[in-house]
């Protein structure tokens, strides 16, 4: 396994959206291997393909102390309710920022063995899979604010 370049914005690739994975073979069980090592060398709790520079719909999330989750070709399908939080990215170092993301979340996805994955999530995962999936459709959290002066500096990151 080996950790990847995390690309930083304005790289193009975090804005190009991600084509779904067709066949879950060995390159995809590697290019997650690398996502997993890659984000443990991180600061972060979540990384995109693309951030990796490969436009392929694929997301793992790592919330301390839970286990590993591994979407492929997620799908947020439900949100309920709103909550204003606190957001970083590892592609936007050192910045985070307050932004309005919805409360619970019902995704549905692939996991790595390729079988279906329907999950409800709260909290920090949820907000996770929100920012993921973003990434997924080119979407930064950065979009969401009304102008930069809003980003504030600091160390942590998704
Ligand atoms: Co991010």
């Amino acid at each position: 396994m080996s950790v990847l370049k995390i690309r930083i914005n304005p790289d193009p690739v975090l804005r190009k959206k991600a084509l779904k994975v067709t066949n879950i073979d060995e390159s995809v069980c590697r290019l997650i291997d690398n996502m997993v090592e890659t984000l443990r060398a991180s600061s972060g709790v979540g990384l995109a393909a693309n951030q990796v520079g490969v436009p392929l719909r694929i997301v793992i999330i790592q919330i301390p102390d839970e286990e590993l989750m591994v979407l492929i070709n997620p799908e947020i399908i439900e949100t309920t309710g709103e909550r204003m939080v606190v957001e970083g990215c590892l592609s936007i170092p050192g910045y985070q920022a307050e932004i309005c993301r919805a409360e619970i979340v019902k995704v549905k996805a692939k996991g790595r063995d390729g079988k279906l994955i329907r999950r409800k999530a709260s909290d920090l995962l949820a907000q996770a899979i929100q920012h993921e999936v973003d990434h997924l459709n080119g979407v930064l959290y950065i979009d969401y604010l009304d102008d930069m002066s809003q980003l504030v500096k600091t160390a942590a990151g998704f």
